[in-house]
């Protein structure tokens, strides 16, 4: 591993007004998204939708660094170039998912495991020859009754750590992503509870594998109440119990917090980072790593139609910009129609 090179990538990815989109959706999960606007998920749509994304004018300004899905890592643009090659090209680095997906936990309904450390070794060699200079891997923690459970958190926390370590092995910024769903009916109160036990099991791991922190960025979930909760905490409250939440748990050695949306609109998700920012100086760069709250309205414009791809990347470069405006605490829910 070489220190300097990881600890400045994982710098430049959280660079002042920027953040991260993460395009790097499993067959499944693409299949669903691009099944909200009527279209089939063939391999040259996915490829279509991945080169407007990645073309998009303007986007350098405020995209950092993308998230790619292994099929992605090997697709070209309509005139030959590979992806990564031409994100790099723009200044813009390209990353890559590399965990196998969130399966049953055996024993603990309800509950999963994150999958994809066999032969991860091999993959990530691959993938830095390719291109990569980040990874991601996703836990999924569920809330409900009875869960999640101790066992649950710390084996996620654990197969976060080995991840983490064979990325740095490998010269890959891993982006450790611990997700506490907010599809529940709970309060913020219990998401705060959770989030912090999470995190807290997540850094002891960290430490027990000798990762070094300052070549890491951590993508965790606001803590936010669950959707189907009667009583919906408020913008500031979202701001100041995730801040309080991260402040307590995350050492300042972690470069940067990029967060997942999760879930919450795109104008929520601005919101709630902008109202983080605005709260004055804190430990770590406060950024994003969105995936649905960056490309929902992109999705909208474009409906699989070429004839719409300029009216979509429009779209793609005023969230991006609107975030962009979030990292500085400056957006404001009246440039929504400005913008
Ligand atoms: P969302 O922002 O849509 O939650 O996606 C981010 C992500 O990468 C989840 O793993």
């Amino acid at each position: 591993m070489n220190r300097g090179e990881i600890e400045a990538v994982a710098r430049s990815l959280v660079a002042p007004g920027k953040g991260i989109l993460a395009a790097d959706e499993s067959a499944p999960t693409i299949e669903k998204r691009f099944g909200t606007i009527g279209l089939s998920s063939t391999e040259e749509n996915r490829r279509a939708y991945r080169e407007l994304l990645f073309t998009a004018p303007g986007i350098d300004d405020f995209i950092s660094g993308v998230i790619l899905f292994d099929e992605t890592m090997r697709q070209n643009t309509r005139d030959g170039t590979p992806f990564p090659r031409l994100l790099a090209r723009r200044g813009i680095v390209p990353g890559i998912k590399v965990d196998a997906g969130a399966k049953d936990l055996a024993g603990f309904p309800g509950e999963k495991i994150t999958e994809g450390l066999d032969g991860l070794r091999g993959r990530l060699a691959t993938y830095r020859e390719q291109g990569a200079r980040f990874a991601k891997w996703r836990a999924v923690i569920d809330i409900g009754d009875g869960i999640p459970t101790s066992c649950c958190l710390r084996a996620n926390a654990h197969a976060l750590a080995r991840y983490a370590s064979l990325c740095q092995e490998a010269g890959l910024v891993p982006i450790v992503e611990p997700e506490v769903l907010m599809d529940g009916g709970h309060p913020i109160e219990r998401c705060e509870e959770v989030t912090t036990e999470a995190l807290s099991l997540v850094y002891g791991e960290l430490a027990g594998h000798r990762v070094h922190l300052e070549g890491t960025l951590l993508k965790p979930n606001m803590v936010i109440s669950g959707k189907k909760c009667p009583v919906q905490a408020g913008v500031e409250q979202v701001a100041e119990a995730t801040v309080r939440t991260l402040r307590r748990v995350v050492p300042s050695a972690v470069p940067g917090i990029v967060f997942l949306s999760g879930g919450q609109t795109p104008r929520q998700a601005t919101e709630h980072l902008s109202a983080m920012n605005a709260k004055g100086a804190h430990p770590w760069e406060l950024a994003f790593s969105y995936g649905r709250a960056l490309q929902d309205p992109v999705l909208k414009a474009w409906k699989g139609d070429g004839a719409n791809v300029a009216a979509a990347q429009a779209a793609f470069l005023r969230r991006s910009k609107l975030n962009g405006a979030a990292r500085y605490g400056r957006y404001s829910p009246a440039m929504e129609d400005a913008a």
